[in-house]
């Protein structure tokens, strides 16, 4: 199968700086786009970061890194995605604005066999595919945080996917960018977070409720089933506001109170504690170990 040499990825937060990174490290030149030039610094910011991390924890050499580096290229326009044979956006996870994205997408790639996958955990990908003019060419590539960690990649086909754009989105992640996949169908949530996001939303009821300390549930998880993570840790590393959005549009699917948001979190995503990236969540970074 061809190789995908020119990638293009939308948004470059948590997710899209990591599948940036993965991407440059395993040789893919790669265009990253955010929306504006504040945000593509950041964005850029971000990815260099890690690399140094990387270097710094012996993961990569010096010379890894530059070479990832040099294979980085960044823009705050959708146009500038002509070119790209695959682009993955991985932008907020909203509808409207998933939809708006991969419309502008659809129209600026200008290859009619090039691929658009969504990192999208919860939106239907038919919804998104039916917004284009390929929309055999649409697929779900689901990848998990911190992406150059987790080595799985969920792959949702749409209704609409051709079999040649499922096979060419499996070989991306799995022979080139070195992921597990595993398929699920167009679903929200689909295998990982219909498991995981009830489970998540139990441990913030169990807070509210008063049965135990956030300190105690999380080590509760983590000595007690050799969790890595505990659900409120873990809900700090996802994102508060990532979270909630998932969580929404799996009960707008299902209708099912398990995955309705308790008041708790939505209280918490309003008062901007939104985890890790906002410095303050079910635990104060500032000061670690602290609850919130
Ligand atoms: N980039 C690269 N490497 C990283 C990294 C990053 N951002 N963060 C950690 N690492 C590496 C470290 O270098 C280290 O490697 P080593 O063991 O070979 O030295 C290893 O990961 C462990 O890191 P640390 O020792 O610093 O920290 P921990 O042992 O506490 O691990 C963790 C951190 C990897 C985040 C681990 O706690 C973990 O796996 N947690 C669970 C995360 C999880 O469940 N993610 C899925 C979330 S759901 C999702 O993303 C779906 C979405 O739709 C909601």
């Amino acid at each position: 199968m061809e190789a995908i040499s020119r990638l293009g990825v939308v948004g470059c937060g948590l997710m899209g700086s990591g599948i940036a990174e993965v991407a440059a490290l395993r040789g893919i030149e790669v265009l990253v786009a955010e929306a504006t030039p504040d945000a593509v610094r950041a964005g850029r910011r971000r990815l260099t970061a890690s690399l140094d991390r990387a270097v710094e924890r012996g993961k990569i050499t010096g010379a890894e890194r530059d070479a990832a580096r040099s294979r980085l290229a960044f823009t705050h326009d959708l146009g500038d995605m002509a070119d790209r044979q695959f682009v993955i956006e991985a932008v907020a996870e909203n509808p409207a604005v998933k939809t708006d994205v991969i419309r502008t997408l659809d129209k600026a790639v200008a290859d009619p066999e090039a691929i658009l996958a969504t990192n999208t955990s919860s939106i239907p990908i038919v919804d998104l595919a039916v917004a284009t003019r390929r929309p055999d060419r649409v697929v779900g590539l689901h990848f998990f945080n911190p992406v150059p960690v987790q080595r799985l990649v969920e792959l949702i086909p749409a209704l609409t996917t051709s079999t040649e754009t499922l096979d060419r989105a499996r070989h991306l992640a799995t022979a080139q960018l070195g992921k597990e996949a595993i398929l699920a169908s167009d679903q929200s949530g689909f295998v990982v977070n219909a498991l995981l996001i009830p489970y998540l939303l139990a441990a913030v009821r169990m807070l509210e409720s008063g049965v135990a300390a956030a300190d105690d549930i999380d080590r509760g998880m983590e000595l007690g089933c050799a969790h890595p993570m505990g659900p409120l840790r873990l809900l700090d590393l996802i994102g508060l506001d990532t979270a909630q959005a998932v969580a929404r549009s799996m009960y707008e699917e299902f209708k099912e109170p398990l995955y309705a948001a308790p008041a708790l979190l939505r209280r918490m995503v309003a008062a901007g504690r939104l985890g890790r990236k906002s410095g303050r969540g079910f635990y104060d970074y500032a000061a670690p170990g602290v609850t919130a």
